[in-house]
């Protein structure tokens, strides 16, 4: 039986992840599994309940489950606390902890979500269907960092690091994947600045020679960022350092309508992952079911299909997510006229009812 550790989190994460416990039991029922659930703490929740925001219960939980499905951490009632106690320590701790150095961010405009999107028409006629591959337990997020007084003043350091070990196996993930898909890869990096950078060019260059299907080109971060704006149909895969990958991911969801919409998986060389939707806990709207779970929900999908190999399943609810959308139901982030705006368990429950053929 799957097992599947669930960490709700703080602010919406703990709606979001309620409708989509709701989805994955209604997976089980139409497919016939049995996947059992087990919650754990984790960012601010876990802050509250016992002062730090990884307990080690919830790694130990992790380790002793297929998958991880984790709503969001954070909110202003910890904003305050130094670093290394933040929630969102939490988040950095299980990636590293549970070695997940492969960030998968689908970014994909459903048609029928054009209108909320902020570019035009025709920059979208195309469509959006690009793979952000996002290096997740190494550089300047994880590098050396000091706080110094000196001359009567403050100085502080982030350190961006990388080992060519660290570059390769990040660009062969993006490779493989490129493979199944538009057999393209885009190599985001500063390399007319950073050292770093530069080692992580002439990697992704030699790595990219024993895939002599796949087309390779490079981007300077600042030029790839205005080429998602521009013609963001251009891209298949594109994989990056953690920090690039953290900003034009953000910045590639909203071309599709909605943060909400962005799912994401960190995996490592094996099945086991951890899913979670690429935005924040959102505490502005926490707790009044208005946020938006189709981020989640989708990333319950590439959990199926990446940890489990529940390729039908993962599909079913793709597919479920897309009629409930073409249907015109909206929750507040994508209302636009002509739509049915819905509340977060009403999503939930209408992707539900599709997956059991109800409507
Ligand atoms: C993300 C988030 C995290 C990150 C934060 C919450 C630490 O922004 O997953 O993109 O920066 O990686
Ligand atoms: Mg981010």
């Amino acid at each position: 039986m799957p097992k599947i550790a669930l960490i709700p989190g703080d602010g919406i994460g703990r709606e979001i992840v309620s409708e989509t416990v709701k989805v994955l039991h209604a997976v089980g029922t139409r497919f016939g599994h049995n996947f059992v659930t087990e919650t754990a703490l984790a960012g601010g929740a876990a802050i509250d309940d016992c002062g730090q925001p990884l307990p080690q219960q919830t790694i130990d939980l992790c380790r002793q489950s297929d998958a991880v499905l984790l709503g969001a951490v954070g909110g202003p009632k910890w904003d305050n606390l130094p670093g290394d106690r933040r929630p969102e320590k939490a988040i950095l701790g299980l990636r590293k902890e549970l070695g997940l150095f492969a960030n998968l961010r689908p970014v994909k405009l459903y048609p029928v979500l054009s209108a909320a999107s902020p570019l035009r028409p025709d920059l979208l006629a195309n469509g959006i269907d690009l793979l952000i591959v996002r290096e997740l337990t190494g550089g300047i997020y994880f590098g050396p960092r000091t706080r110094v007084q000196q001359d009567g003043q403050t100085i502080a350091s982030d350190t961006e690091i990388y080992s060519t070990n660290e570059i390769k196996r990040i660009i062969n993930v993006a490779f493989r994947l490129a493979q199944k898909r538009k057999h393209k890869v885009t190599s985001v990096d500063k390399a007319n600045v950073l050292e770093s950078s530069r080692l992580w060019r002439e990697t992704a260059v030699s790595v990219g020679q024993n895939f002599t299907d796949v087309e390779l080109d490079h981007l300077y971060v600042d030029n790839a960022a205005m080429q998602l704006i521009l013609n963001p149909n251009q891209f298949d895969v594109m994989v990056t350092s953690n920090i690039f990958g953290d900003i034009l991911s953000d910045e590639a969801s909203v071309l599709t309508g909605s943060i909400g919409m962005l799912p994401s998986a960190s995996l490592r060389e094996d099945s086991f992952g951890l899913y979670e939707p690429s935005h924040g806990s959102a505490p502005d709207i926490a707790g009044q079911n208005l946020a938006n779970p189709l981020a989640t929900i989708l990333s319950l999908a590439l959990l199926l299909r990446f940890s489990l190999n529940l390729t039908q399943e993962a599909d079913a609810i793709e597919n479920a997510v897309e009629a409930v959308l073409n249907e015109g139901y909206r929750t507040a982030d994508l209302t636009k006229e002509q739509s049915t705006r819905v509340s977060t368990t009403k999503m939930g429950d209408l992707v539900v009812a599709k997956l059991l053929g109800l409507k």
